[in-house]
């Protein structure tokens, strides 16, 4: 009865900044507030399935910087298990630089690996007893192709539940190996749109868009469509669940990886889809109330308490 959840994914210092509108090229703009916060989608996933009762393990690479210092700490604080979160000696962490509209609280990004640049095949095997032991692994599109592929594959051979959020959206098509290994693909509306070829304005076209991956070989596709929720669709059902509203909308990056990690959390305790769904759309819905990506990951008692706050209608 496997528990552990492996992450495998980027850290890195978020530096959002808050302004009523982007910057033109050439322009400086007085900006409104700075926060610095831990973030990457894959330390955010891991710092949310943790905040939930995930037993998680990050793989990862990050510099000796004080970056790199921020992600040892984050990661402490919540009791991630990071034997597997190499520091590389010399070599810088990953960095994200934030753009949050002061009207609507919507977010653009650009973000640099750093040293999780360097993750490989290599970093998978060195991890194999944790993969071993695991009944989830989830990866994202920050770190090369090569260490996702692997971990996949890895994550397959030990029979371990396999989660591919694919963000950001890739460049190039993902190919039919990676979609056959992905029991579970979680890409948001823009990002399935970019993988399917299907623009994405309902939950109508987001059925079309899941199933198009599912033609391509995954087992179930997730699509989550901000405020209008999140698809689940597979070869027996087609669920969608509403999101919810947990207070004002102050910040939604880092939303995706609430839901991601705390969805890994639901697959490993083996909660029915239904329960699954809600629970990481609770999670979801709370950390865009709150600023930052990984500091506004709720605990489960905040998530269980909005979930009874909105039951199911009978
Ligand atoms: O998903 C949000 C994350 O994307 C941010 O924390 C930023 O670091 C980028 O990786
Ligand atoms: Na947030």
């Amino acid at each position: 009865n496997r528990k552990g959840i492996v992450v495998l994914g980027i850290f890195a210092a978020d530096l959002a900044f808050r302004a009523e509108r982007m910057p033109r090229m050439g322009e400086t703009l007085l900006g409104q507030r700075f926060n610095l916060g831990a973030g990457g989608k894959g330390s955010n996933q891991a710092v949310a399935a943790a905040r939930v009762g995930g037993a998680v393990h990050l793989l990862t690479r990050i510099g000796d910087d004080a970056f790199g210092q921020l992600a040892l700490d984050t990661w402490r604080s919540v009791g991630i298990d990071t034997r597997h979160a190499r520091v590389m000696a010399g070599e810088s962490t990953g960095a994200a630089f934030i753009f949050v509209s002061q009207q609507t609280g919507d977010n653009a990004i650009i973000v640099t690996g750093g040293a999780a640049n360097g993750l490989s095949a290599k970093d998978i095997d060195a991890a194999d007893d944790a993969l071993a032991d695991a009944a989830v692994f989830i990866a994202q599109l920050e770190q090369p192709v090569e260490a996702m592929q692997a971990g996949l594959r890895a994550a397959r051979r030990h029979g371990v539940m396999t989660v591919l959020n694919p963000a950001p959206a890739p460049a190039e098509d993902l190919g039919d190996e990676v979609y056959g290994l992905c029991d579970y693909i979680t890409p948001n509306e823009s990002e399935a749109e970019a993988l399917t070829g299907v623009a994405i304005k309902n939950i109508d076209d987001a059925r079309v868009a899941a199933q198009r991956l599912l033609d391509r070989g995954v087992g179930c596709a997730v699509i989550t469509l901000g405020s209008q929720g999140v698809l689940l669709h597979d070869a027996t059902q087609s669920i969608h669940v509403p999101c919810f509203q947990a207070g004002a909308v102050v910040d939604t990056s880092g939303a995706g990886d609430a839901f991601n990690g705390a969805f890994t959390v639901a697959l490993a305790e083996r909660m029915t889809t239904l329960e699954a769904l809600r629970f990481a759309s609770a999670v979801a819905g709370i950390s865009v109330t709150r600023p930052g990506t990984a500091p506004s990951m709720p605990t489960r008692a905040e998530a269980l308490a909005l979930l009874d706050a909105a039951p199911l209608p009978a």
